[in-house]
């Protein structure tokens, strides 16, 4: 892959962007840390965004857009009907994914509650290598089964494996055959998140939509993180070297009859999101219901200037360096908490770390949370706040225990970084008198936005 700057010659991947605009970080003391995890029940999403010194909550809508993007807000058209900025939105997307249908959203779980409500019926099957914990709700919401088939090389969290994120294709065919008029699409989530971020290869891709076209059943992407996979179809799976993310990209939808996309991940956006259709019948339904929930179908719920930022986004986020410096820091993360002798999911995911609290807190049963009790733990140390991807978000039904620390695009340096593996080390060195928790309080659905603890 060309690389302006001479190849892989310089061991330091340089952020590839300067500053131009700054915001303070809020720092706090041990004692006002201590004050927030109480009032907010041991639960970070509880916490106020300054009392959080570096924030690794989330990738989504935590971007820091370019000065192309801020010039794009000024050319949005806020027309209600017919909007420009909907024509430029639209021709990317199209010209992307090859889709004829693009119907804008304020996030990707409204493209999924539209796609779901006017496809699944009650009973339905819906086959992905894992659903993300927005996916799986809406499904379920219509009267759905969410079924997670991932490869079993993900089952391993140490393993090396070059595309963990795939979907079992075995359990696919099976499924297909066993559900005969009760699968209504098969979703592949690129990258998938819910197993650490890892890529989903062309392959897989490929025999996936051979085992739809033999079953007559459509094949849909979750392309939340569509740009870090392809960068990493290029870098690992054969016969990608020489190409470009744009052209692996184009590939990866190529093989899609539907994409459910949230812009406020590899769009680079604040908010946004689309539903991209090749079906025409199927377009007009879900327009319908947009019209009644969303807004008309030339904004869908975004301003016009959000849907110039998206459409800008989409641009940047397939640059070689940039994509380059984004999975390299990821890489970088993950080293420093292997430094300090914490295990994380190998090899490091796209867009974020998954610490192994399973592993670093074998005194923690699931049950007691061990990575809820991780996430408190960096947060009382450092300020550093990760997100439990564990026993709490999947009630029960996990299968690893972990503290995900997503990198939000562009926005964090290098010395950042480094402070947070600090922080891990200092964690991992007192690990043994992290506490366990119990829940003291939570809601009937996504339990881990609300839910309140109690150390034991
Ligand atoms: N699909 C995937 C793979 C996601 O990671 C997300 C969101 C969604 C769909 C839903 O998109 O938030 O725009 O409605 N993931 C965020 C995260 C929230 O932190 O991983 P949304």
């Amino acid at each position: 892959m060309g690389n302006p700057l001479g190849s892989e010659r310089w061991r330091t991947v340089i952020e590839p962007f300067r500053i131009k605009s700054v915001e303070p970080l809020a720092f706090s003391t041990p004692e006002e840390r201590e004050a927030a995890l109480e009032r907010v029940g041991y639960n970070l999403f509880g916490l106020k965004a300054h009392e959080v010194l570096i924030d690794l909550l989330t990738d989504s809508g935590t971007g820091a857009m370019s000065s192309e993007q801020w010039a794009a807000l000024m050319r949005g058209d806020e027309s209600y009907a017919g909007s420009e900025s909907y024509e430029r939105f639209a021709a990317e997307v199209e010209g992307l994914t090859g889709m004829p249908h693009v119907i804008p959203v304020h996030q990707g779980r409204a493209a999924e509650r539209i796609l779901f409500a006017e496809t699944v019926r009650r009973g339905d099957v819906v086959p992905n290598n894992t659903h993300f914990d927005t996916t799986r709700a809406n499904i379920e919401f219509d009267g759905g089964v969410a079924l997670d088939l991932p490869d079993p090389s993900a089952a391993d969290t140490q393993s090396e494996d070059a595309f963990k994120g795939n979907i079992d294709l075995q359990r696919l065919e099976a499924c297909l055959r066993e559900n005969p008029g009760r699968v209504p699409m098969v979703f592949l989530t690129v990258t998938n998140n819910s197993i650490g971020g890892q890529p989903i290869s062309m392959a897989n891709v490929r025999a996936a939509r051979e085992l739809c076209d033999r079953f007559g059943v459509p094949l849909f992407l979750d392309a939340a993180r569509f740009a870090e996979n392809s960068w990493f179809v290029i870098q690992r799976e054969d016969g990608y070297s020489d190409k470009t993310p744009r052209e692996v990209a184009t590939e990866l939808f190529s093989y899609a009859d539907g994409v459910t996309m949230s812009a406020k991940k590899d769009a680079i956006a604040n908010i946004g999101g689309f539903l991209a259709l090749k079906d025409d019948e199927l377009a007009q339904r879900c327009r319908a219901l947009l019209i009644l929930t969303e807004g008309f179908p030339t904004y869908g719920g975004l301003a016009g200037r959000d849907l110039e930022a998206v459409a800008q986004g989409l641009r940047e986020v397939l640059e070689p360096e940039y994509l380059r410096y984004r999975i390299r820091s990821a890489e970088y993360l993950a080293r420093c908490c292997w430094d300090a002798g914490v295990p994380t999911v190998r090899p490091p995911g796209g867009h974020a770390v998954y610490l192994d609290a399973g592993e670093m807190l074998p005194h923690i049963p699931p049950d007691r949370f061990p990575a809820q009790a991780l996430a408190v733990e960096l947060y009382r140390v450092g300020g550093v706040r990760g997100v439990e991807v564990g026993s709490v978000m999947f009630a029960g039904a996990a299968q690893h225990e972990l503290v995900r620390l997503a990198l939000p695009r562009r926005v964090y340096t290098q010395s950042h970084v480094d402070y947070v593996g600090e922080v891990i080390a200092a964690v991992a060195k007192k690990r043994s008198d992290i506490p366990a928790y119990r829940i003291v309080e939570e809601p009937p659905f996504l339990r881990h936005f609300t839910a309140r603890f109690a150390p034991i």
